[in-house]
């Protein structure tokens, strides 16, 4: 199998050092990151505490690029604007965390921003299946979520490949985005299964050369 695509590199803040975010932001955006992912955890969907709106907002004032919110929080429609006012530009919620998919993206949508849905481990392609034509990023998660540096789960491969076919048939225009445990190792059996967005934390901002990482992951796109 070949694939010669240009990725898009969405490096998480979650592993950067919040004493220079400012800073940091500037770094990955300098060394080609083509979005910024920003992780916002509730302690009650997945077990751990990050990142409110302020914290978007923040980054917003010194981000050039879009912002890629991933919003692991129990009920995430009471949040939509709020994340909005602050600056996303791509929000992405958990069907598992919302009782009416359909509608959270249709309101993601209304208000401006590219809609995304994220699937745990466990979860069903089945539960996005009905719901393409409101979606603009599919997001697979290779770990399960909550924390940054875990290891990538390798038997989300074929369910990358089974999403790749599912939204090639269905003809709309929807990017896939991996996100945990990408590193440069990992990185080209995903591009091959059809990925076309990498999110990553610990292995950007792990590194001393967050510039020769990101061509790292984005090389894997052209095998
Ligand atoms: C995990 C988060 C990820 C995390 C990825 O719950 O959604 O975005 O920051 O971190 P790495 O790339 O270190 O697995
Ligand atoms: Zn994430």
């Amino acid at each position: 199998m070949e694939t010669n695509k240009n990725l898009l590199i969405s490096p998480s803040i979650l592993s950067a050092d919040f004493t220079r975010l400012g800073e940091e932001i500037r770094a990955v955006e300098d060394a080609g990151a083509d979005w910024l992912h920003i992780d916002v955890m509730d302690g009650h969907f997945v077990p751990n505490i990050t990142i409110g709106p302020m914290i978007v907002a923040a980054a917003k004032r010194v981000a050039g690029i879009p912002l890629d919110v991933h919003l692991m929080i129990s009920d995430p429609d009471y949040y939509l604007e709020g994340f909005h006012e602050a600056g996303a530009d791509i929000l992405t919620v958990h069907p598992e965390a919302t009782h009416h998919l359909h509608r959270t993206l249709t309101r993601i949508r209304d208000l401006g921003m590219k809609a995304g849905a994220a699937l745990n481990p466990s979860t069903g392609l089945e539960a996005v299946k009905h719901v393409l034509a409101e979606l603009d990023v599919v997001m697979i998660m290779t770990v399960s979520p909550g924390f940054g540096g875990q290891s990538f789960i390798p038997t989300m491969l074929p369910k990358v490949r089974e999403l790749r076919a599912m939204i090639d048939a269905s003809g709309y225009d929807i990017l896939i985005e991996i996100d945990g445990g990408v590193s440069p190792k990992t990185a080209p059996d995903i591009a091959l299964s059809g990925a076309d967005v990498f999110v990553a934390g610990s292995a950007v901002f792990g590194s001393p050369n967050y510039k020769e990482v990101i061509d790292e992951l984005r090389g894997a796109g052209r095998q």
